[in-house]
């Protein structure tokens, strides 16, 4: 599974990128990344903001897709409520 929390427009977040265990490695969550990145550049214009938290066991997928760490320029920040 995976899904996009979005404005709709401009900024975009993927989240929840799971496979189940015994489905890992068979390609499933490159499979879902493209399709949501396909549909986000189907609805937003070109340049739009994709953004996402990397876990260490999606960071290569990611990597592989484009996405590139932010480094020091910024930092991850997170309140609960
Ligand atoms: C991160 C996660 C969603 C990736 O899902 P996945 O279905 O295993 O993803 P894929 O199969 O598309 O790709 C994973 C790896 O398998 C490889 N792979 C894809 N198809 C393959 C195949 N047929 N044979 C062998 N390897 C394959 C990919 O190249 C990739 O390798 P890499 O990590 O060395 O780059 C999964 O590992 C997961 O659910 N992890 C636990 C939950 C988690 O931490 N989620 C948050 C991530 S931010």
């Amino acid at each position: 599974m995976g899904r996009i929390i979005g404005d709709g427009g401009w900024y975009f977040l993927i989240a929840d990128m799971t496979t189940l265990p015994e489905h890992q490695r068979c390609g499933i969550g490159g499979a879902v990344l493209d399709s949501l990145l396909d549909d986000i550049r189907t609805r937003a214009p070109r340049g739009a903001y994709v953004s996402l938290t990397a876990d260490p066991p999606g960071r290569r997928l990611y990597e592989s897709r484009g996405f590139t760490d932010l480094g020091a320029s910024a930092d991850a920040m997170l309140l609960y409520t």
